[in-house]
């Protein structure tokens, strides 16, 4: 009775999925509330960003040779403040810092890592196209007092929780911790994130494909041959599928787990013609929504197995990404099994 007068808030949510873990401290209950604060503070800084003296360059070049745009930076250092003193964290990895972030001394170190991308899509930002923010949480498996590399160097199948929070025309947060995808919006009146999405399963095949499609002439056979698949008139199959791509992963991503279809990001030779390059990083981009999807009923490839599987060597690792409804990922996969080389 009460939580249908209230809504279900994410906190309570969270609490009440503990419950079935005897072995829960708590700790991710607190953990979540955090991230929940600090994306409150992004979806309001986002909002107002054309008046805050936000938009625009920093005038730097970040670990990825990428240029940092101001809020970047602004979102790197609210998440990073929101985490370090909080004692449930080890060690963290951002997408703007080229190292791991160590929890300085004078805090207590907890029993899980997190890696993030603070601001997903932020090339969009100054055009007032949804932007977002991925994080990605695994537990502390390094035997010392502190948090090392090897924390946040797991694999995606070892995660304890994942999510985004989408700062679109609302602000969502869809969270899984490995029992199914819930998706929380923020009443901007309240300040709370409710549960407005509850159990989000991802069709088994949907009819829209999303891509940067202006590399096409970059991309493996197998990839072109998909593409021209899908584009090839079928009325029985509803070929060819519709198109949509935002340019941001979180809302390209978040439209396929509710609409289904397939969202791509393959390697590509644009920059080296001698060898395809991936855009997206395993850690804190692919390996996340990886989770998400398959906890929804879909997949999340390499175009050669599973994304959750690939073992991560470097904090910044980049990989080939292909996700989405269940038949579609399995369709390209075939493609690639067929006409790429090993
Ligand atoms: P970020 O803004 O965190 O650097 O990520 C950008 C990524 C991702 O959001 C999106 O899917 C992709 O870059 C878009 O790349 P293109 O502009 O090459 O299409
Ligand atoms: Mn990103
Ligand atoms: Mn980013």
């Amino acid at each position: 009775m009460a939580s249908d007068t209230l809504g279900t808030t994410l906190t309570r949510h969270v609490f009440e999925q503990q419950k079935g873990h005897p072995q829960a401290t708590g700790e991710l209950t607190g953990i979540l509330n955090q991230i929940a604060l600090a994306s409150k503070i992004m979806s309001r800084k986002v909002n107002r960003a054309g008046l805050a003296d936000v938009l625009g360059y920093t005038g730097e070049e970040n670990v990825q040779g990428e240029e940092v745009r101001r809020l970047d930076e602004l979102a790197n250092d609210v998440f990073i403040a929101a985490f370090d003193h909080l004692g449930h964290f080890c060690v963290m990895a951002s997408e703007e810092v080229d190292d791991a972030i160590p929890i300085p001394d004078q805090y207590q170190c907890g029993h899980y890592s997190i890696a993030f991308d603070p601001l997903d899509g932020s090339s969009n930002i100054d055009a007032n196209v949804s932007v977002g923010t991925i994080f990605a949480i695994h537990h502390k498996v390094s035997s010392g007092p502190r948090g090392e590399n090897q924390d946040l160097l797991q694999c995606g199948t070892e995660l304890v929780a994942a999510g985004y929070v989408v700062y679109g025309s609302s602000t969502m947060l869809v969270l899984s911790t490995g029992r199914g995808v819930d998706g929380f919006t923020l009443d901007p009146e309240i300040g709370e994130f409710l549960l407005s999405h509850p159990g989000i399963r991802i069709p088994e095949r949907g009819k829209i494909y999303s891509c940067n499609e202006g590399n096409y002439p970059y991309w493996s056979e197998g990839v072109r041959r998909y593409i021209d698949y899908i584009k090839t008139p079928d009325k029985e199959s509803g070929r060819p599928y519709s198109t949509r791509y935002i340019g941001s992963m979180v809302a390209d991503i978040h439209r396929t787990l509710l609409y289904g279809g397939i969202f791509m990001y393959p390697a590509d030779t644009k920059k080296n013609p001698d060898k395809a390059a991936p855009k997206l990083r395993l850690l804190y981009e692919c390996s996340p929504m990886a989770f998400l999807l398959e906890n929804a009923g879909g997949a999340a490839s390499t175009g050669r197995g599973r994304v959750l599987e690939v073992t991560p060597e470097g904090l910044h690792q980049r990989v080939p990404f292909f996700g989405g409804s269940l038949l579609n990922v399995r369709e390209l996969e075939e493609f690639v099994e067929r006409y790429d080389a090993k």
